[in-house]
This record gives C-alpha cells, structure tokens and sequence, in this order.
C-alpha cells in the first residue's frame, strides 16, 4: 500500500539545517496497522506530513499503490497532532464539512455524521463550537469528521494523547473495530507504547531527532482484540518488554 524508500527531510532554519528524519524505508501492508513510537520532537509528525504529501522529502520517495506521491495525498484521511477544526462551524458543520465537500445532500450528511458522533461519545454536543469543547472532546471531534472521510489509508498523529485512559479504551475500540469493517490501512504515531501494543501488527520504535527505525516489532496478537484484557496476556508483556526495553535507550540518552 505504502512504500517509503530511503525518506529523509532536513528543514532549514536560517542557515542551521535540522535533520529531522534520516533514510527511513518501511514498506506498509494493505490493511495493516502500523504504530510509530519515538521520543517527542524526533520526527515522526514529519514523517506523516510526508506520507500524506503535505511536506515533500529530501529526499527518497513515497510510493503509494505504485505511484510516486507527489502533492497531497486524498486517499489518504489524515488526523494531524494539533486539532484543525473549523472555528466557525460547530460539532456537526466540522464532522460532516468532507461530505458537504462530496457534495451528499443534507439529509444524508446529517444522519451520517450523528452516527459517527455518537461514536467518538459526542452526542449532545453537536452544536458546540470548537472552543467550547475540551482538547480531548476536540480531539474525538476530529476522529469523527476523519472517520465519516473513510479514506483507504488513515494517518493518525497522537489522536488519543488528550484522552482519559477510559475513553482512549473505547477509542481504541472504535478504531480497531472501523479499520477493520473499512479495511483500512493504519499508521499511528504515539508515544504510549501500551496503546502501540494494543493496536498495532507492527511497532517502529524511532530515535531520537533525526528519526531513523531503531526496531522493528511485529505483533502477533491475535485478531480481534479484547483491547482492555489483551494488556493482561503474557505474550502482551513480552512484547512490550522488548520495546521498553529499547525505546528507554533513546529516552535515558536524551534528558536523564
Ligand atoms: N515545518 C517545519 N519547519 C522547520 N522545522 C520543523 C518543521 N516541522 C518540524 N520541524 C522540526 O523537525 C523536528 C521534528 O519535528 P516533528 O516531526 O514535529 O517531531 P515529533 O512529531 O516526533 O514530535 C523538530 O526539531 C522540529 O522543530
Ligand atoms: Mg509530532
């Protein structure tokens, strides 16, 4: 589905150039769920601004389905880490905004974006604006209007940081079971590794700023997953262990 071959990006600022990810190749399955795991600030929002072509390498190439990405990318539905919903339009007018793009008559969009809205947990809230929601709220806000968008690929940037750890159990519900209904490729990026376990079939976990892949995990918990008892299994903990186990090096080496 998605193939990265040998990605770098080195932003300028002024004269200094920051590298912010460094020849990352990673070949992404259909339907499968990828989660990228890294100290902050390393580059993996980066990294997902060039999946979704917001932001082209410097080089190396994406290429998705067989062909080389070279603007934006609108198979692909992307929940980027700051929240983006339209001020001026309130919890309804955000969700359904890509149908109303799509052209879908009222009705239609509003009877679709009530359900996805009752998904995320944000029924009675459909006429607040933005600023009357809480970054969390904002945050399911924009799961939902990416969720009604139903794109093959779903590009998804620390969607549940903001959450309570009840809700991000019943987000992460959601998440699974939709990927899975819809078929869809996933490419998480988080930096709670419980969650990476939880969801994903395959974890990165990424070094510090310039991002490159310090391990690869493959997580063969089985399918569908119990994604509150999975944590509780032994092969849960193993998993786990290992990724700490090297994630901590990037964490010890970077503040401590
Ligand atoms: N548009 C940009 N212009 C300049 N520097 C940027 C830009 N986007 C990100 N960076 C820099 O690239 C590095 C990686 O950022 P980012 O990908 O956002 O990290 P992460 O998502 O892992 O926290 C940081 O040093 C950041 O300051
Ligand atoms: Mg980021």
């Amino acid at each position: 589905m998605i193939d990265i071959r040998h990605i770098s990006k080195t932003f300028h600022k002024g004269d200094t150039p920051v590298d912010a990810v460094r020849d990352i190749n990673l070949t992404i399955a259909r339907r499968e769920i990828v989660a990228i795991i890294g100290p902050s600030g390393c580059g993996k929002s980066t990294l997902l601004n060039m999946i979704a072509g917001l932001y082209a390498p410097s080089s190396g190439d994406i290429v998705y389905k067989g062909s080389a990405v070279s603007g934006v990318n609108t198979d692909v539905g992307y929940m980027t880490q700051k929240d983006n919903l339209l001020p001026w339009r309130n919890v309804h007018d955000n969700v359904a905004f890509p149908l109303e793009l799509a052209g879908i008559a009222k009705a239609e969009r509003t009877e679709r974006a009530n359900q996805v809205i009752r998904h995320v947990g944000l029924d009675g809230f459909e006429d607040r604006f933005p600023n009357e929601l809480s970054g969390g709220m904002r945050k399911r806000a924009c799961l939902a209007r990416m969720l009604l968008y139903g794109a093959e690929t779903a590009l998804l940037d620390e969607p549940f940081a903001a959450l309570d750890a009840q809700l991000k159990l019943a987000m992460h519900d959601l998440v699974l079971r939709l990927a899975s209904e819809n078929e869809q490729t996933v490419v998480l990026v988080t930096h709670d590794l419980m969650e990476a376990v939880t969801l994903a079939d395959r974890v990165l976990v990424c070094t510090r700023r310039p991002a490159t892949v310090a391990l690869e995990q493959r997580i063969d918990l089985k399918r569908p997953r119990d994604v509150l008892n999975v944590r509780f299994t032994s092969e849960f903990k193993d998993l786990y262990d290992t990724l700490w186990e090297r994630l901590r090096v990037e964490y010890r080496e970077e503040r401590v």
